[in-house]
């Protein structure tokens, strides 16, 4: 397992006692990162589990997803007293989420309309100074990059985005909340 970029950034901050959400979870192989690798009180577990026509994914998508989330809900065991799942669409998870969060991982549909939307409904529950990142960054998903950018723009903000490690196409994008 490869530790995310944007993982491996918030790490590089030393802060303490984080809460964050990743939004987009299949297997559980990045929570499970997360979890080992930064010191969190609480993460959120957001990931709908359904067949959606509209999400084209890896192979995954040919697996039953009762599968798929019984094979992260048993990952996530060792972690059971820190995560809180919220299985249900990404839009609608969002208004369970009751407190600001320090950091927030967005990798389900990569798609524009999807992302954009993610970006703008997540960024209004993540704390001044925390994250709002993800995956998908560069150029195999054009529209995760669009929204990234344009949200970036809109907010004034620059924007970090790190390949995953060296030779591959895929980058994690980041930027902070000010
Ligand atoms: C690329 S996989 C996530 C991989 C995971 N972050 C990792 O690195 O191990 C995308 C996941 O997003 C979920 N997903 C897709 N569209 C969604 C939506 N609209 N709401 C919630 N989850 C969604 C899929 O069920 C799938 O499990």
């Amino acid at each position: 397992m490869i530790t995310r970029p944007m993982i491996s950034y918030i790490l590089s901050t030393r802060r303490r006692s984080l809460v964050g959400c990743e939004v987009g979870v299949l297997f559980g192989a990045n929570a499970e990162d997360i979890l080992r690798m930064l010191p969190m009180t609480r993460l959120y577990l957001v990931d709908a589990y359904r067949n959606d026509p509209n999400y084209r994914g890896g192979d995954h998508i040919k697996i039953p997803q009762e599968e798929v989330y019984a094979e992260a809900r048993r990952r996530m065991e060792p972690y059971a007293d820190i995560v809180r799942w919220i299985i249900m669409d990404s839009q609608l998870a969002v208004l369970r989420i009751n407190e600001e969060l320090d950091f927030i991982y967005l990798d389900a549909n990569r798609e524009y309309e999807y992302i954009r939307n993610d970006i703008n409904a997540y960024y209004r529950v993540i704390k001044s100074g925390g994250w709002i990142g993800g995956a998908g960054y560069g150029t195999d998903w054009p529209g995760a990059t669009r929204a990234a950018d344009e949200f970036a723009a809109k907010i004034n903000v620059s924007i970090s985005a790190e390949y995953n490690y060296s030779g591959c196409r895929h980058m994690d994008w980041w930027l902070q909340k000010p």
